[in-house]
């Protein structure tokens, strides 16, 4: 059985990437996370990304190139992560999260990642545009 897959992005935008601080469900909240959610059937990875970061945050965003490898969640679940670029909008926490932050390079420890992010976080974070 193929597993199911969760998509995240690394959002840049000037010189920053945005982190997501969870809200729900209890096991998670308070935890960081890249911002996304599950593929829909008949999505690419990259559709989904797009279509989950507008629902989640309000925003526009261009995927950029696909971070290698993927990484076990729960059970039957597998994280599949894209750095992407800001087109347009400021990014709200409309659903699953309490508190966004951007963080500049250097700045990734700054926040408490979920275990299953960090190794996406670190790749995404040394990806970092500068300005
Ligand atoms: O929004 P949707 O219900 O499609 O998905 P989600 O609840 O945001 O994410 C599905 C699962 O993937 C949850 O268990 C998240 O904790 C996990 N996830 C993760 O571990 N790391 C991320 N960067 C995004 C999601």
């Amino acid at each position: 059985m193929n597993d199911r897959v969760v998509v995240a992005g690394a959002v840049y935008d000037q010189g920053r990437m945005l982190a997501a601080r969870r809200s729900a469900p209890p096991e998670l909240a308070g935890r960081w996370e890249l911002p996304g959610g599950k593929l829909e059937p008949g999505e690419t990875g990259e559709q989904a990304l797009v279509r989950e970061l507008r629902e989640e945050l309000g925003v526009e965003t261009e995927p950029l190139e696909r971070i290698p490898g993927e990484w076990p969640l729960a059970p039957g679940y597998v994280l599949r992560v894209w750095t992407a670029r800001l087109v347009s909008g400021v990014p709200a926490p409309l659903q699953d999260h309490d508190e966004l932050r951007w963080l500049g390079p250097g700045e990734s420890d700054a926040v408490d990642w979920l275990d299953q992010d960090r190794p996406a976080v670190a790749e995404a974070m040394r990806r970092l545009p500068t300005g």
